[in-house]
């Protein structure tokens, strides 16, 4: 059976979701995840875009073994020695670059001729191979351009030294069969492109994205580039868990496999859910809340009887549902520690540790079981305070109800030792405490999301609060868990914050620069 290479770019296209910027920490963390997960590569980041994705890129490269580590760069030569730079310590670098192909972007967009660009191609492409063994081309915009211009700059690409073509449909334009017949054209028309790795990367604008990618793989390709969870720019990349699950179901019809790992599938997206600040509807294929939640009476009955009736996968194959209760009030540190290390987590420290357990032992007192979800949210929220943390929150009280006005009270610890305290009244609880906060911290923001999903069942489960803000043109996003859904919300708030003045400066900067715009 044939293996799909399966390229992840969340950590790339994925990141050039609107809002979805990560930390150094965050990318390394899922990066470290996207192995466990069984990825073929990583494109780990754009480093001539901004040092912070140069620098994600170089630590990937020099961490990550086992796994091959692609990095995206423009056309130029700076930017493709700059992008060899953060690459070249990996043990498989692959160096990725992208040359528009449709007559649109030739001429709205480099303003050039079609010659010109064939001379661009076959330039850029030497540069990559003269630094990089292994150099994939992709011609963007390949649906929406002549495609015997298509096939003659793949052709040159190969010439020139591309070791991996791709066809990506970058704005999300093609129907799956148009798609593949694109696809069929280029692979019976361009020049030594048996002697390649062909590829695929299909965005979502119509819907059409892992259909499309499917499409591909029907036609012969053997590399599919995806995102967790689908993310990316604009309506979002092909989404690599309904790839992977619909060439495993349907191993009868596609006659391929991958290398993915699919029990870890659901940790891995909700880790890239979390970081980025955008939930997962719960009706998503493979990772949703209800992809394997079954409520009419007739499904129920079916499921009762026989699983299959109404199930075409096991959801424990994707890591839904798997082990529940373990630990509870009375577990101590060894049983705590015995259970994260058969999770996977990585504690670095006895301090680290000693952080989770205390967060542990706070939530058991108030929850009867404490799953394994729970214990993946306080690994979570720490992810999240990877960052100088210039407040924390030490109180919040609320007086709230169907008559009377909601107050809060709030008091934070500053990093400069001092404590803070205020009230204020909202139109709400979470207003109320915003409010309060907002007394305290005082810099300048507004509220663009605000998300609230349960972590776990039952009517002790943990709620979840995501949020974004927006100071000075940037977003920032925050997260935060409690069985206390007020005080998860003002976790997240100030793990917003946080984020904001860690990213802009200190309070003082902020609040004198926000003043003069
Ligand atoms: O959508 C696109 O065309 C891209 C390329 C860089 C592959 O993201
Ligand atoms: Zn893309």
């Amino acid at each position: 059976m044939k293996t799909i290479r399966i390229f992840d770019t969340t950590l790339r296209d994925g990141e050039q979701a609107a809002g979805g910027a990560l930390t150094l920490e965050e990318k390394v963390e899922i990066g470290r995840q996207l192995q466990k997960l069984g990825v073929t590569v990583i494109e780990a980041g754009f480093p001539s875009t901004s040092p912070g994705d140069f620098e994600a890129v170089q630590f990937m490269s020099r961490e990550l073994r086992d796994v091959e580590i692609a990095a995206l760069s423009g056309f130029k030569e700076d930017q493709l020695i700059r992008t060899w730079e953060a690459l070249q310590d990996a043990e498989r670098p692959l160096l990725h670059t992208v040359i528009s192909t449709s007559d649109i972007h030739i001429e709205q967009q480099l303003h050039m001729t079609r010659t010109e660009l064939i001379d661009l191609t076959e330039r850029t492409v030497t540069i990559a191979r003269n630094m990089a063994p292994h150099v994939e081309f992709s011609t963007m915009d390949a649906t929406r351009s002549d495609r015997d211009f298509v096939v003659e700059v793949l052709a040159t690409a190969i010439k020139a030294g591309a070791t991996i073509v791709n066809i990506p449909d970058t704005v999300g334009y093609s129907m799956p069969s148009e798609f593949g017949d694109l696809v069929s054209y280029c692979m019976d028309n361009v020049p030594g492109i048996q002697d390649v790795i062909v590829s695929v990367h299909c965005h979502d604008d119509l819907g059409h994205a892992a259909a499309n990618s499917l499409a591909g793989v029907l036609r012969g390709v053997t590399q599919v580039e995806c995102t967790i969870n689908g993310v990316g720019e604009r309506a979002g990349n092909a989404s690599l868990e309904e790839i992977v699950m619909a060439l495993r179901t349907r191993q009868d019809f596609y006659r391929t496999d991958t290398t993915i790992n699919a029990p870890e599938l659901l940790r891995t997206s909700r880790m890239v859910s979390n970081h980025m600040g955008m939930v997962v509807p719960p009706n998503k294929a493979i990772v949703g809340g209800n992809a394997f939640a079954h409520s009419s009476g007739l499904h129920q009955d079916g499921m009762l009887k026989e699983r299959t009736t109404y199930e075409i996968m096991r959801p424990e194959d994707v890591g839904q549902g798997g082990s529940k209760i373990v630990l509870g009030k009375f577990s101590g540190r060894h049983a705590v520690r015995n259970h994260l290390d058969a999770m996977g987590a990585e504690i670095d420290n006895e301090d680290t540790f000693e952080e989770i357990f205390q967060s542990f032992k706070r939530i058991a007192d108030r929850k009867k079981e404490v799953t394994d979800r729970d214990i993946e949210a306080i690994l979570e929220d720490r992810a999240h305070r990877a960052f100088h943390q210039t407040y924390e929150l030490d109180l919040v009280q609320v007086s709230c109800g169907n008559t009377g006005i909601p107050t809060a009270t709030v008091r934070l610890k500053a990093d400069d030792g001092k404590v803070l305290e205020d009230a204020a009244l909202g139109d709400g609880p979470v207003h109320a405490v915003y409010q309060a906060i907002n007394r305290i911290v005082d810099v300048p923001n507004i509220l663009t999301e605000f998300s609230v999903y349960s972590v776990t069942e039952g009517i002790d489960a943990l709620g979840g609060v995501t949020i974004k803000i927006e100071s000075r043109g940037r977003s920032f996003s925050g997260h935060g868990s409690d069985t206390d859904i007020i005080v998860a919300s003002a976790e997240a708030y100030m793990n917003a914050l946080n984020r904001l003045l860690d990213a802009l400066g200190n309070k003082e900067e902020v609040k004198a620069e926000t003043a003069t715009v």
